[in-house]
């Protein structure tokens, strides 16, 4: 990594690193599913491509509220974007794996039959209610993926381009649903038995999308709450007249000194 090549090319060397972080979250992941007896198999790299996807995009999404409550995270600020992006091909693979296991091969497992029903809670749900939830969820990170080039940055407006990656929280809230409701049964079992072994990997999964949920919400509450910078007046007939209205100027004007200090924290 302390190749001067890399150094001289930033992007270069957070690929490399990003890269390099989600293929060892993935041998991670595949060893937990392992060592929770599940076998070496296409279902096992199925469900491991999801889990290790969400770690990843999920750290991207967390990153901006990180950020901005803890300032020595704004180094790690610049991954979101490669985060994002190679999590998004965990999550293209888990997808496309899926498909073909509902429409082509013949798994003779229930999951991945679209009649079948769950039983969350008192509930009976259908599979096509996840099934749809878990294509929305992957349609949306597409064009999330599709949109994060400098191009789309500059086409659509810094702004206006922030707040359409926010759909991206509704998109882990209709993954946390798709996965949720086939595994409902497992993890209740699971605590019910005394909880003797390990947990489920989709209940940490699940436990980790609601505190990135969290964190946003509480981010959004405390944006909220911070006073907007007043407009810094320059313009002498308007200073003129405040005086003469005896208004003071002075709030206007550290208002506009503390709203450059935060700059940049504005959260994605
Ligand atoms: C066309 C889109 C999708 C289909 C057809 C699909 C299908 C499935 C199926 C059949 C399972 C059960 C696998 C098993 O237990 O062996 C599953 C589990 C899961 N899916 Fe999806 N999925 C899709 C999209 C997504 C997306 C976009 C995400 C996340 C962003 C996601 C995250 C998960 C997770 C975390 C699990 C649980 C893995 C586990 O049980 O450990 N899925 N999905």
């Amino acid at each position: 990594m302390k190749d001067s090549k890399i150094e001289s090319k930033p992007i270069l060397k957070y690929w490399l690193n990003t890269l390099s972080f989600g293929g060892l979250v993935f041998l991670f992941v595949c060893y937990y599913y392992f060592f929770q007896g599940d076998n070496f198999s296409l279902e096992m790299i199925n469900k491991a491509t999801a889990s290790t996807a969400i770690i990843l995009m999920g750290l991207s999404f967390a990153l901006s509220g990180l950020g901005y409550y803890w300032d020595f995270l704004d180094r790690k600020v610049p991954y979101r974007k490669y985060l994002g992006l190679v999590g998004y091909f965990f999550v293209l693979w888990h997808g496309l794996n899926s498909l073909y296991f509902y429409f082509l091969a013949n798994t003779g497992l229930e999951k991945f039959v679209l009649h079948k029903d769950w039983l969350v809670l008192n509930f009976t749900i259908n599979n096509r209610i996840p099934f749809v939830l878990g294509a929305l969820s992957l349609i949306i990170f597409t064009l999330m993926a599709l949109i994060s080039n400098n191009y789309s940055t500059k086409k659509i407006g810094g702004v206006r381009w922030r707040k359409l990656l926010r759909v991206g929280y509704i998109a882990l809230l209709f993954a946390l649903v798709h996965f949720t409701v086939k595994n409902f049964e497992i993890w209740i079992n699971w605590f019910n038995e005394g909880a003797n072994t390990l947990p489920q990997m989709s209940s940490l999964i699940a436990v980790y999308i609601v505190i990135i949920l969290l964190l946003r919400l509480v981010m959004q509450i405390s944006l909220s709450r911070k006073p907007k910078p007043e407009k810094l007046i320059t313009n002498k007939s308007e200073i003129a007249s405040r005086i003469t209205r005896g208004s003071s100027m002075t709030p206007t004007l550290r208002q506009g000194r503390q709203s450059t200090k935060g700059r940049g924290k504005t959260g994605r």
